[in-house]
């Protein structure tokens, strides 16, 4: 047995399912909400026997890998790492050399994050540190925070009893070498604390480390390695997902500092970009979660531009976005001094626009000519960032009664306003795929056939299918009659090998679309269907070939053509008499 088959054989498709979705017996299958999309009468069915899971508004849906990569949103092998934890399957480690580096770095990360968290717990003036600035002790062990002491060799004689090579450290990021001359390297964490950074999948993938006193800089990161890009990771989301998802809101705050407080303070929904700008793939990744986003900035020129960024990114990835409105502190300094303020103002956001508005008015005087002009100066930027023009509208009326100004001037100003930078992605990306919402006569008879085998005979002897093909089926039915017989028992599995990938699940997806369609149709009941569905085949395939015809006839050059193309004609008018 292979681990895909060991993981199936472990892990039910209605179990794993019933996981996230309400399931209700419907026959032989299960019937839900579709996780995929919002819906209100459930499409989505479960086949135990198939082991799928389909949903029939939407069209998507699979087995339990695929059921995984959707509604987690990741690729394949996340998807099977997911599962084989799961199904306590251990999966061979015969990956890529690319992978098999990033493994070593997890693992070089794993004995660093334990090195310096007992270095924090030999340091009792260190721990201290966390303890005043409010952290509690199970905090601190969630968190896994640390200290790195004060050596150019006490981590790298660690890594080095375990057998790591000084080329594994660099790789990792947690040695430094001073050049490519001088082939010695030192620990790139000295007399630092140690906030410990995870990926979504809770490895450790880098670290990030604060300055005890003064200096520069405050906080020195893990460089990118093969297991982390500071782009695609958001520190502390292996701790904030499940809220996020509970609360369908992910509020994003500037530090790690934020982050860890606002967990202790009760609010688990919060996550921070670690030594970076928010990205559009930062975005991406939140988005497996939920469509909400809130944000904590701070309110200096360096958040209010990260703001922006933020704003304009978040349109791009049609995402809503609110801002967490607590003034001038950090959400740190915030929880610190008073909890309740924090969570209350993550409990109900405020709107982009009232943040502006309220932002402008407590820096500028709007009586005054000069503060007329500085809120302009904050709110049209914004404004212009709309893409709707009756939205933009309806907010120039507003900051009209508010300054006391014409509202066709704002207008003149907004078109001469530009968006101080643009975040928009190359052209060409990020274009989601259309997806057909219903299925045609054909791919019903197919689901019909493939349920109700005993009636194929009737399709094969009835559906004239010399006669206009229908292009979503053609390939499939053909390979079904090249492996179906007239007589023989009809074998599914034969017909699965025959069809290629990509055809092959429509086995499946067909003849649970009738469960879907027609729950609990009788035998007689389904003969008559297909009866009906043949007939009206063949109907619509008669008629689109006699327009055809009835064209050429007019366009016909010669006698003689003309004369072939009424013979066929009346050939084809035979059979629709015979099919009606
Ligand atoms: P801040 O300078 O606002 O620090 O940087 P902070 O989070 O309030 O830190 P404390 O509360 O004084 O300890 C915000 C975030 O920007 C990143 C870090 O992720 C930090 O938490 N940063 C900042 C760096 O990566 N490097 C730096 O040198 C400074
Ligand atoms: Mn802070």
């Amino acid at each position: 047995m292979n681990h895909l088959e060991e993981i199936r054989s472990k892990i039910s498709i209605e179990e794993l399912v019933g996981s996230y979705v309400q399931l209700k017996k419907a026959g032989r299958n299960f019937r839900g909400l579709c996780p995929f999309h919002g819906e209100k009468t459930p499409s989505f069915m479960v086949s135990p026997e198939k082991q799928i899971a389909y949903c029939f508004g939407c069209n998507q849906g699979g087995d339990i890998f695929k059921f995984t990569q959707l509604v987690e949103s990741c690729d394949f092998p996340e998807a099977l790492k997911m599962l084989a934890d799961k199904a306590g399957v251990t999966l061979p480690k015969t990956s890529p050399k690319e992978s098999n580096k990033r493994f070593k770095t997890v693992e070089i990360n794993e004995i660093a994050v334990n090195f310096f968290q007992e270095e924090l717990e030999k340091n009792e003036k260190y721990k201290k540190y966390f303890l005043d600035r409010g952290l509690t002790a199970p905090t601190i062990k969630e968190f896994q925070l640390g200290y790195a002491p004060d050596s150019f060799n006490a981590l790298k004689t660690r890594l080095k009893e375990k057998g790591v090579t000084d080329r594994e450290m660099l790789d990792a990021g947690v040695v430094n070498q001073k050049d490519m001359a001088d082939q010695n390297t030192y620990d790139r964490f000295r007399h630092r604390l140690i906030f410990p950074i995870y990926d979504h999948q809770k490895n450790p993938v880098a670290f990030g480390g604060r300055i005890i006193d003064q200096g520069e800089p405050k906080y020195l990161n893990s460089p990118d390695t093969p297991a982390y890009n500071k782009s695609m990771v958001l520190y502390g989301l292996h701790l904030a997902k499940d809220a996020v998802k509970e609360k369908d809101m992910a509020i994003f705050v500037e530090g790690y500092m934020d982050v860890i407080a606002s967990h202790q303070a009760g609010v688990k929904n919060v996550i921070a970009t670690s030594g970076t700008a928010m990205t559009e793939q930062q975005l991406k990744l939140i988005k497996r979660y939920t469509k909400n986003i809130a944000l904590a900035f701070d309110q200096d020129s360096a958040g209010m531009e990260a703001t922006m960024r933020a704003i304009e990114l978040a349109e791009l990835a049609e995402l809503n976005i609110k801002i967490v409105q607590i003034g001038e502190k950090d959400p740190d300094e915030c929880i610190k001094e008073d909890p309740d303020t924090w969570i209350k103002a993550t409990e109900n956001p405020v709107s982009v626009m009232d943040f502006y508005f309220a932002y402008a008015n407590s820096k500028h005087d709007k009586e005054t000519m000069e503060g007329k002009k500085g809120i302009m100066s904050i709110i049209l930027p914004i404004i212009k960032l709309i893409p709707s023009e009756v939205e933009q509208g309806a907010h120039l009326n507003r900051l009209s009664v508010e300054i006391k100004t014409d509202v066709k001037l704002l207008w003149n100003d907004l078109n001469k306003t530009q968006t101080q930078k643009t975040y928009a992605p190359e052209k060409g990306q990020v274009v989601a795929e259309a997806k057909p919402l219903s299925y045609n006569r054909e791919q019903y008879l197919l689901g019909f056939i493939l349920k109700f085998p005993e009636f194929y005979k009737i399709v094969a002897e009835n559906l004239i299918e010399n006669i206009g093909a229908d292009p979503v089926t053609e390939t499939f039915y053909k390979t079904m009659k090249s492996v179906y017989t007239l007589e023989g028992p009809l074998d599914v599995d034969a017909l699965k090998a025959a069809l290629e990938a990509g055809e092959r699940e429509k086995v499946d997806i067909y003849s649970l679309l009738i469960d879907e369609k027609y729950p609990d149709f009788s035998e007689e009941a389904a003969e008559k269907e297909i009866r009906s569905l043949v007939r009206s085949i063949n109907q619509k395939n008669i008629k689109q070939v006699q327009k055809q015809v009835e064209l050429s006839i007019r366009g016909a050059n010669t006698a003689e053509e003309k004369t072939q193309l009424l013979n066929k004609y009346n050939e084809i008018l035979k059979l629709a008499t015979k099919v009606n």
